[in-house]
């Protein structure tokens, strides 16, 4: 698949995030295999504008990461435009819009899903950023807003006249969230009526889920969001049977190892520093701790960020998930980590456990 010039080997993408797609997964991801493309959280145009350091940090990506997208927000097309020209200064092979998110933080200032809400304007977005960039624009989009207004085929087609190199779906309206499911015989469609290629979005938990999306036709490639949360393996298993082989099984110990993992990787990042974590104690102010507390703090909370979905591809995930809630050190956290994916004390847990129940993603 191609997208652009840029090659997406295979066509399955990382899906965008916020708040776990950072750049420490997403290397973690890459370095799996099977993944053809990452996109990094959204970010704001506003912030890249005004040169926010939070929002750049947002947008930082490493070069073991390409092809990387870096997905950014807002309702103005000239900020939106001058917010792409940031984008592509930043080395991004591509620059993605978010016409998707219904948070009404976002929607309500004609940005994320609002925007499906305002076709023209939409397009008007699209233009300004193709006209501003070299890079391909690509636009991630809902089915609609609600049930009543399903436009995803009409708008898609829309982005692709105003520029677009490529569109997302996710196949629900604003008004289900993340309830029902995602409508696959709308994104089909949608995909079907355009010459760009489209990425398919939602509910792909299994291996085998992407390559019979991607079988079936008519889409190009298959985003994948929560699958990746709960299992990171999933790529480098969806290749393996698109090749013809069988998924390998993963075993506790690389389980654990990717937390390990995540883990160094955030602390070797800056972004928690300038989070400056503090925290307010009744009747004694803003607390400024040293930095390096802050820090750790901030890697606590997002290895709870991501083990609220990590440990639902796992057995026994729930005393996982009650422990790393309790971890109050980055040594606590690693030994809960290290003592849960023992292969002696998984087992044990195992015999225990009721067999495995079919995977949803609630
Ligand atoms: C925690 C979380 C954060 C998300 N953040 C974004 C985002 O920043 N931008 C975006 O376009 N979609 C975002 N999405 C939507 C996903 O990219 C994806 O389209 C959706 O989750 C459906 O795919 P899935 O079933 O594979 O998770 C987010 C989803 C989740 C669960």
């Amino acid at each position: 698949m191609k997208i652009g010039n840029i090659d997406l080997t295979p066509p399955f993408a990382l899906a965008p995030m916020a708040g776990m797609t950072d750049t420490a997964f997403r290397r973690l991801v890459k370095r799996k295999g099977g993944c053809g493309l990452v996109v990094t959280e959204m970010v704001s145009s506003e912030g890249l504008v005004r040169g926010i350091d939070r929002t750049l940090e947002y947008a930082e990506y490493t070069e073991e990461e390409r092809p990387v997208s870096i997905q950014i927000f807002g309702g103005d097309p000239d900020k939106m435009a001058a917010a792409a020209q940031i984008v592509e200064g930043m080395g991004a092979d591509l620059v993605d819009v978010n016409m998707g998110c219904p948070v009404p933080k976002i929607a309500k200032h004609s940005a994320g899903c609002s925007l499906m809400r305002e076709p023209a304007h939409a397009q008007a977005i699209v233009s300004a950023m193709a006209r501003a960039v070299k890079i391909p624009v690509t636009v991630k989009m809902r089915a609609g807003w609600d049930d009543r207004e399903i436009n995803a085929p009409d708008l898609a087609r829309r982005m692709e006249d105003a520029g677009a190199a490529a569109v997302a779906v996710h196949g629900r309206t604003a008004a289900q969230s993340y309830s029902g499911s995602s409508d696959w015989d709308l994104i089909d469609r949608v995909a079907a009526g355009l010459g760009i290629p489209v990425f398919g979005s939602g509910d792909c938990i299994e291996p085998a889920q992407l390559v019979e999306r991607l079988a079936r036709g008519p889409v190009s490639g298959v985003l994948v969001g929560r699958g990746a949360l709960r299992n990171p393996w999933i790529f480098e298993q969806a290749a393996a049977i698109r090749r013809g082989d069988a998924a390998r099984d993963i075993t506790p110990t690389e389980r654990g190892q990717f937390l390990l993992e995540y883990i160094d990787l955030l602390l070797d990042e800056r972004l928690g520093e300038a989070d400056g974590f503090r925290h307010v104690a009744p009747g004694e102010g803003v607390i400024e701790p040293a930095p390096a507390r802050g820090h750790h703090r901030w890697v606590i909370n997002k290895l709870r960020a991501l083990n609220s979905w990590y440990t639902k591809g796992i057995d026994n995930g729930s005393h996982l998930r009650v422990a790393i809630n309790a971890a109050d050190s980055i040594e606590h956290l690693r030994e809960i980590v290290r003592e849960f994916f023992a292969a002696g004390a998984i087992a044990g847990r195992a015999a225990h456990s009721e067999p495995r129940p079919q995977l949803s993603l609630r």
